[in-house]
């Protein structure tokens, strides 16, 4: 079983404070890295229906024990109402081979379809023991809260853009006022935070890699985070956050380098639809 620390959801599961992100591997590339990352700790692998990889990734996690394994997938936007998204849930089990998910996240706000609708979905499929706990991502905090109002089950987090370089503190803040574990997705940026040389000259103090310094940062901040790579190296760095740490004034200097910089969002608060990464 893995050493990797867990947060404790609203609803009592555990899950894995770092976890594999797939955006962008395809089928092969999943057949390479991901046996890596679980042979290496990982048990949290995160993905979804617009990934395009679910059924690779069903492939690989048959020749481990699902039950040591907390697995995510996302309903695409424009797969939000009822009917539809009971079907794109069937169809991400089957192509992941397994009975149930640990979470299953509304990969992106649609303005277009009544959130009402979406949540009856999702809590019938909750009934159902099809998905173990609920979230969504991409949510802003005014979305976050008209959700939490109507729906009849917790919704245990919120996966955003997250990183040194682009930080929502109210949106954190009010997710962890009520117990909304966030989700860092890009937690490195897509390597552009990497060059920061303020997160180098830390990771040469802590003699580790800049992405080590990155992701420790979020740990922190009690923010989950799921780097993806195909790397070997990296990927086994990328869990090595736990035997050092940052100390105050390391966190304090990396809080400072926040530029509103992201890498694949829109402005949430615009109500634009946006394409799902
Ligand atoms: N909910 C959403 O809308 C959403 C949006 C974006 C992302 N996500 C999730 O978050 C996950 C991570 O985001 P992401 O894939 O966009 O980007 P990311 O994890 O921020 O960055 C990935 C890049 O970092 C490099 N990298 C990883 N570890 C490294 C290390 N130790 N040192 C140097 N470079 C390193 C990788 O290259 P190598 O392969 O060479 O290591 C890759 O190019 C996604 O895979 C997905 O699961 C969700």
């Amino acid at each position: 079983m893995s050493s990797i620390p867990s947060r404790t959801l609203a609803a009592g599961d555990t899950l894995p404070i770092v976890g594999f992100g797939t955006w962008d591997l395809s089928e092969a590339d999943v057949h390479d890295v991901l046996p890596t990352a679980l042979d290496n700790g990982y048990t949290h692998v995160d993905t979804a229906e617009g990934y395009q990889n679910e059924e690779a990734i069903g492939e690989v996690i048959a020749e481990y024990e699902r039950d040591d394994l907390f697995l995510t997938s996302k309903v695409l936007p424009s797969h939000l109402h009822y009917e539809s998204l009971l079907d794109a849930l069937a169809r991400s089990l089957e192509r992941l081979g397994t009975e149930y998910l640990d979470l299953y996240l509304i990969h992106w706000p649609n303005p277009a379809i009544s959130i009402r609708n979406t949540l009856r979905a999702l809590e019938r499929a909750h009934e159902q023991g099809l998905i173990r706990n609920v979230g969504v991502s991409n949510f802003s905090r005014y979305q976050l809260q008209f959700a939490r109002r109507i729906a009849n089950v917790p919704i245990v987090a919120n996966q955003i853009e997250f990183h040194p370089w682009y930080v929502r503190q109210d949106l954190l803040d009010y997710c962890q006022e009520h117990d909304i574990v966030v989700e860092a997705a890009a937690p490195l940026a897509r390597t552009t935070v990497l060059e920061d040389p303020v997160i180098r000259e830390i990771a040469d103090s802590h003699d580790v890699m800049p992405a080590q310094v990155a992701l420790r940062w979020a740990v922190e901040k009690d923010v989950v985070v799921l780097p993806k790579s195909t790397n070997p190296d990296h990927i086994r760095a990328n869990l090595d956050l736990f035997d050092w740490s940052l100390d105050t004034e390391d966190m304090e200097r990396i809080d400072q380098l926040d530029r509103q910089e992201n890498v694949y969002m829109i402005d949430l608060d615009d109500e634009v639809y946006g394409v799902p990464a």
